[in-house]
């Protein structure tokens, strides 16, 4: 249990993550913050009004741009900036998503002293390393939300494969939140029988390719990124840490020689608990998935270099070596 976690932007993510993170009862109070006038605080209203029917305790306030609110925040939870639209990837919203996430980690660390951040905007693994550049913690600190939501995508594509509850499906996924992100069909069961030994290598080929672009599946049938399961998979990284759990799940976090990569934030999977990334756990690799995730490490660097590029930090890793 902590007392504050703050989520900053009430669009369609940051408002889900907001009242999962209020059922879960897991802290005194959730701050909603945004730039739009009077959305935060219409949302967090609407929000508690349904503590009584759900049974939850936590309380929800809304605020504009008032960054004191969030005063004595353990966790934030960055959502603010634009989502993509069909047609677009998510690396095409880093001139504005930029911006927008050095600006909010800026207002937060006048308040807060050492936060846990999570940020959700997109492209993930840049954004995150933005608001570790801009916050200036320890790295362990500052994560991204991918990970979880990529799984879940995965493995209620397996279940719905294996007409079975999705509950019984555990799987690894690594890397990158894009394209080159990796899933692990090696590291994936259902009830603790390899999912190798249920579905061909086809079919599984066809699920693997189906989740790298799971998010812009739903792009081109709503015309705007998901917020359902991203806004829980945020909630479920703010429960384990106010919990203290040390639940293993797959976060995007600083690497510092791991997989022999470092000086970048990537999907892995690892321990979170009342500090952050309390370790990174490293999977043995085979040669084929080791390369899939140096390709999608190489392909976050190079957006990391686009970033250094526009100037706004006087830390650059882009250019650095993994
Ligand atoms: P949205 O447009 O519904 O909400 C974004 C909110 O951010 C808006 O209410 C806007 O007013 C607010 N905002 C903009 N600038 C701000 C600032 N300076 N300070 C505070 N608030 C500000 O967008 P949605 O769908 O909630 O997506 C949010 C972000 O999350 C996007 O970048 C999207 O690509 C990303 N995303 C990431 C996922 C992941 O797996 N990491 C999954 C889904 C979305
Ligand atoms: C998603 O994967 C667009 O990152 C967002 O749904």
């Amino acid at each position: 249990m902590v007392n504050k976690v703050t989520v900053v932007g009430a669009g369609n993510v940051g408002a889900t993550c907001a009242h999962e993170i209020a059922r879960m009862d897991i802290c005194k109070e959730v701050v909603l913050i945004d730039v739009k006038e009077g959305l935060p605080a219409g949302k967090a209203l609407d929000m508690f009004q349904t503590s009584p029917i759900l049974n939850f305790n936590t309380r929800i306030t809304g605020v504009t741009n008032d960054y004191a609110a969030t005063q004595g925040s353990e966790i934030v939870v960055i959502t603010a900036g634009v989502p993509r639209k069909p047609g677009m990837s998510r690396d095409d919203l880093i001139s504005i998503n930029a911006g927008i996430v050095k600006d909010v980690t800026l207002n937060i660390m006048k308040y807060n002293e050492n936060p846990i951040i999570i940020v959700v905007s997109n492209p993930l693994d840049v954004m995150t390393y933005a608001a570790f550049l801009a916050a200036g913690i320890k790295s362990n600190r500052v994560m991204g939300m991918a990970g979880i939501l990529d799984t879940a995508r995965y493995t209620s594509f397996i279940a719905e494969e294996l007409n079975t509850e999705p509950r019984l499906v555990k799987a690894q996924l690594m890397g990158g939140h894009g394209d080159t992100m990796v899933p692990l069909p090696r590291f994936t069961t259902v009830n603790g029988i390899p999912v190798t030994e249920l579905i061909d290598e086809q079919k599984l080929d066809a699920i693997v390719e189906r989740t790298k672009n799971g998010g812009g599946e739903i792009v081109k049938l709503m015309g705007t990124s998901a917020w359902y399961a991203p806004g829980l998979s945020a909630a479920v990284m703010v429960e384990a840490i106010a919990k203290d759990s040390k639940a293993i799940l797959p976060v995007c976090a600083s690497l510092n020689g791991e997989y022999g990569m470092k000086d970048l934030h990537l999907g892995v999977p690892v321990v979170l608990g009342k500090d952050g990334v309390e370790k990174v756990i490293e999977l043995q690799l085979n040669e084929k998935e080791m390369a899939g995730l140096k390709e999608s490490a190489l392909h976050v660097k190079k957006v990391m270099k686009v970033l250094d590029d526009m100037n706004m930090f006087d830390a650059k890793y882009g250019d650095k070596p993994l």
